[in-house]
């Protein structure tokens, strides 16, 4: 299973934003919506073997389940609109019970320290791809591993100290964009698959 976390700093926590603003309204939910395609979707098909974690300002966690995971399309507006549906379903949730939206997509309210101590219980070792990092390439990496990146800014200094413990692990000398991190991420785990 390959896991990514993306921590979206100004994503709304509500569903009540405009699918024609995502840029904008929608406190940059195009970001997540892009890195949600990068993470699942093939040239003709969806990776099953994935899961996504997308925070929302520390606040609300949506995770995707690449094996259940349906009506996804590449656009980022039909992925928008499944967001939509987990923010409104929070609605349902109980203390920090996952609540399911449409298939394969749950949402539950939480933060990072509380995702990452779920994680950490599940032995999954988490890796902070940041700019800073040791390059990837000559890095054997754990059997067990959640890629963690942040969304159009900066980590704040709070997560930094959070993931103090991760190992970091960058992809080349430019800043990229997320969801290109995310399609490097997968290229290189496909290569090394296969070799
Ligand atoms: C658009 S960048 C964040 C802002 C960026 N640091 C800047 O200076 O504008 C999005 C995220 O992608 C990841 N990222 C971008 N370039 C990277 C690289 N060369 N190596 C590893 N991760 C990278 C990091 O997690 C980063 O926080």
């Amino acid at each position: 299973m390959r896991t990514f976390v993306i921590l979206a700093h100004k994503a709304p926590l509500t569903h009540e934003f405009s699918l024609n603003d995502l840029p904008g309204g929608a406190g940059r939910i195009d970001v997540l919506c892009r890195c949600v395609t990068a993470s699942f979707c093939l040239s003709h098909g969806i990776r099953k073997d994935v899961q996504v974690y997308l925070v929302f300002q520390n606040q609300l966690v949506v995770r995707l389940h690449g094996e259940t995971l349906r009506h996804l399309n590449p656009d980022e507006r039909s992925t928008a609109a499944l967001l939509q549906k987990a923010l409104k379903a929070q609605s349902e949730c109980v203390g920090e019970q996952e609540v399911q939206s449409t298939s394969g997509i749950f949402v539950s309210r939480r933060g990072l320290p509380q995702l990452l101590e779920q994680l950490q219980s599940q032995n999954t070792k988490i890796i902070q791809l940041h700019e800073a990092g040791a390059p990837l390439r000559n890095t054997v990496l754990p059997t067990n591993c959640a890629f963690l990146l942040s969304d159009h800014l900066e980590f704040d200094p709070a997560e930094d100290a959070l993931l103090s413990q991760a190992l970091r692990l960058n992809l080349g000398p430019k800043s990229l964009h997320a969801d290109h991190c995310i399609t490097i991420v997968h290229n290189e785990l496909d290569l090394r698959e296969i070799n």
